[in-house]
């Protein structure tokens, strides 16, 4: 039995804690319990409480990292407190399944990585929608050469939080302390993980940067970056969290020497394919014949949501600690996006080309 504890419990937070529990209720899923959860503010952690009088909770992530009875910690605070929570984790001994981006400075994203080495613990990151079925349908897809050479990607995560709820959906987004980066760390990020796992390393980008005019966050609002593959493939990025009318569009477009596939997390349930002879594309619906499916549904086209794939996560998470496959997003895939992060944002501040094998110690 491994005891997961979920430290913060807003957005993120919340959703990590429900997959725990819901994989409690999976035919064959791991065996895990939700054990304890932390967060400071009490009205969230008491109402659980009352309600599941077996969980522990705590006012703070670290206290939790540090509880006897927990045997493993997702990290899903904001993310200036990442590196602390997940530390506090790795030095007892603990896993840990840390929220994207790893951390809101590559100094603290150094610090994880070097406490994980020290422990010799793993360190999983929240890139959710590479457990998306179409999405890791596409994975496999591309990866197995099914749709011959990667030549481009768009690489797409737009939102419209931050025009249309205030300064950028919890105060702390809006803080370069608190968060790193704005729109390129909250869901740039996501579409990078996306153009990583599909065409591989990247060699080296040029990008924008930029605030809408007026507004009072001090991060960055949109950006926009070329790259270029160490494969050969070309891609563009587009991260915006000012993008009116748009609500969860994560997508790609991929163009392959035998195909193209199309994917939007707007409509999470079907991709569309088209194979070199075909005259157009064909939409599938995701069903027991894609990845992780089957273990909701047994009939296609009924559709899973973003909450199940958080259960997903979970339990491909739980799976390789428990001696299972590994978790493919690993602390050297999250190290990868974090240092492509931070190239896009020195391109952005240079103007010119980063070498990504030219990083240093800066990233
Ligand atoms: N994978 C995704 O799709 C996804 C979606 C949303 C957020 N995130 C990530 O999750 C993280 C949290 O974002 P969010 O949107 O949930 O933020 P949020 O502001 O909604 O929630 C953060 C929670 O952490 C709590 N908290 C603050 N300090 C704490 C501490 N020391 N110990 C315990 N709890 C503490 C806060 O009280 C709050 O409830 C960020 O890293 C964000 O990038 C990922």
């Amino acid at each position: 039995m491994l005891k997961i504890g979920v430290a913060g419990l807003g957005f993120a937070g919340m959703l990590h804690a429900k997959a725990a529990a819901a994989c409690a209720w999976q035919a064959h899923g791991p065996d895990i319990r939700l054990a304890a959860v932390a967060d400071p503010r009490g009205e969230v952690t008491a109402g659980l409480a009352r309600r599941h009088p077996d969980l522990r909770s705590f006012e703070d992530g670290i206290a939790l990292a540090r509880d006897a009875e927990v045997d493993a910690v997702v990290v899903a605070v904001p993310n200036a407190q990442h590196a602390a929570v997940a530390c506090a984790a790795l030095e007892a001994g603990k896993p840990v399944l840390i929220e994207k981006p790893l951390a809101a400075q590559w100094d603290d994203a150094r610090a994880i990585a070097n406490a994980a080495a020290r422990g010799g613990v793993p360190v999983s990151a929240g890139y959710v929608f590479l457990n998306s079925p179409a999405v890791a349908w596409a994975i496999q897809t591309v990866r197995a050469g099914d749709l011959g050479v990667p030549l481009h990607i768009a690489l797409t995560h737009a939102e419209d939080y931050a025009a249309v709820q205030g300064p950028a959906h919890g105060e702390w987004r809006a803080d370069p302390a608190q968060a790193g980066f704005g729109a390129l760390g909250d869901l740039g990020a996501h579409a990078l993980s996306l153009g990583l796992a599909l065409c591989g390393p990247v060699r080296r980008v040029s990008a924008l940067m930029g605030r809408v005019p007026g507004r009072t966050s001090a991060t960055d609002d949109h950006a926009s970056a070329l790259i270029a593959f160490a494969g050969g493939a070309q891609g563009t990025v587009t991260a915006s969290r000012v993008a009116r009318g748009r609500k969860m569009h994560l997508g790609f477009e991929l163009h392959a020497t035998g195909g193209s596939l199309l994917f939007d997390h707007e409509r999470p349930n079907e991709i569309r394919v088209c194979r070199s002879g075909d005259d157009g594309f064909a939409t599938h619906l995701i069903g027991p014949g894609h990845p992780h499916y089957a273990g909701f549904l047994p009939a296609a086209g009924h559709g899973l949501g973003f909450a199940d794939l958080f259960t997903i996560q979970m339990r491909l998470w739980a799976e390789s600690l428990l001696g299972g496959a590994p978790f493919a997003a690993d602390l050297g895939f999250a190290m990868s996006v974090e240092a492509l992060l931070h190239d896009l944002a020195r391109a952005a501040g240079s103007g010119g080309w980063v070498d990504t094998d030219q990083r240093g110690s800066a990233a």
